[in-house]
């Protein structure tokens, strides 16, 4: 079996981990030059030319969760399936990130540092976790273990997702009205959801409007699902009191942009969850396996809904 293999980043630590995942594999690095017709693909961000070269696949596996590039791309071909990541070790991360956004807003950390800054002692009142109730935008994988976190951890949290679900000690919900009422009872929203052609711009100044004065946004998922205008504009005006955000419609993030020195913007360069090569590549090995007996696996992209 030969699976070729490109990532934007890190390509010799993949390949070390791939081949040692999957011994009975030949893996290759691409290259223009690459020449033979490969079984597999295995990738993170390619360049069109590895579809336009790769005409045996039969399927392809992106290292990562959010499968948005991919799919944009108009050299993937569109009968090979399309497998994401589920997890993968990416989830605990997800779940550090979300608990430090919520004790951050319950311990106002950025009140404070801004009172350090400005040299002034200003303590403020008492604030149990009761009184900080959590939206989770997304129940997927990556959703699912952010808000069972919170939870544990003591914060009345909610969960928002595309399909009605029953999930234990959380409330859910669906539709436009059910984010509205999510939104309008949280104070701290988590955005955990794929960038799709419904999602894109969800967060505008109407739905961001629908937080509580004060209220904080996280973005762990993809930049273009918050209209940055409509946060800036929240922010300035104090009615939104902090973002943190991991993700942007351009990465890097360009210098100059108004995120980068905002006094309510904390900003992380897209690391809330780092795909770890050793449990990320055991799990693409495990469905390559199951791909070659004939069985079914988890994780193929449904095409007309875009995750
Ligand atoms: P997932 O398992 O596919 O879950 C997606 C969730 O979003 C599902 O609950 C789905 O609803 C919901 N959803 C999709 N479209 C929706 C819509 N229009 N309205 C309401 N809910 C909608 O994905 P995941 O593994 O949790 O990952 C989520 C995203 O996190 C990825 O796509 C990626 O962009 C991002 N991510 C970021 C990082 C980082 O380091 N910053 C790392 C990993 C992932 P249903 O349950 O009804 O299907
Ligand atoms: C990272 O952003 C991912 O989608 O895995």
């Amino acid at each position: 079996m030969d699976i070729v293999l490109y990532s934007a980043k890190d390509l010799q630590e993949w390949r070390q981990a791939l081949a040692a995942a999957l011994p009975e594999a030949r893996v290759h690095r691409w290259s223009e030059a690459l020449d033979i017709q490969a079984d597999y693909a295995v990738v993170w961000k390619p360049p069109a030319a590895l579809f336009a070269q790769q005409r045996g696949l039969r399927a392809i596996l992106s290292l990562g969760a959010g499968v948005n590039a991919l799919l944009a791309d108009p050299a993937l071909p569109a009968d090979v399936p399309l497998v994401r990541m589920e997890d993968g070790g990416m989830a605990p991360q997800m779940e550090e990130y979300a608990l430090y956004c919520a004790l951050s807003e319950l311990r106002r950390l950025p009140h404070y540092a801004a009172e350090q800054r400005a040299g002034r002692w200003s303590p403020r009142p008492l604030r149990s976790r009761s009184d900080l109730p959590v939206a989770v935008l997304g129940a997927g994988v990556m959703g699912r273990a952010a808000a069972r976190a919170l939870r544990a951890f003591g914060f009345p949290v909610g969960v928002w997702s595309r399909s009605p679900k029953t999930l234990e000690g959380l409330a859910h919900f669906t539709g436009e009205a059910g984010l509205r009422e999510l939104l309008e009872r949280s104070r701290l929203a988590i955005a955990l959801l794929p960038l799709t052609a419904d999602t894109t711009g969800l967060l505008d100044a109407r739905r961001l409007a629908w937080l509580p004065e004060g209220a904080a946004l996280v973005n762990l998922a993809r930049g273009e699902l918050v209209d940055d205008e409509a946060l800036l504009a929240a922010l300035d005006s104090g009615r939104l009191g902090h973002a943190y955000l991991d993700v942007f419609a351009s990465e890097p993030l360009p210098a100059g942009h108004r995120f980068w020195s905002h006094p309510s913007i904390s900003l992380t360069p897209h690391v809330a969850a780092l795909t770890p090569f050793d449990a990320a590549c055991a799990q693409i090995a495990d469905k390559i396996r199951r791909l070659e007996r004939g069985e079914a696996i988890g994780g193929v992209v449904d095409r007309s809904r875009g995750y």
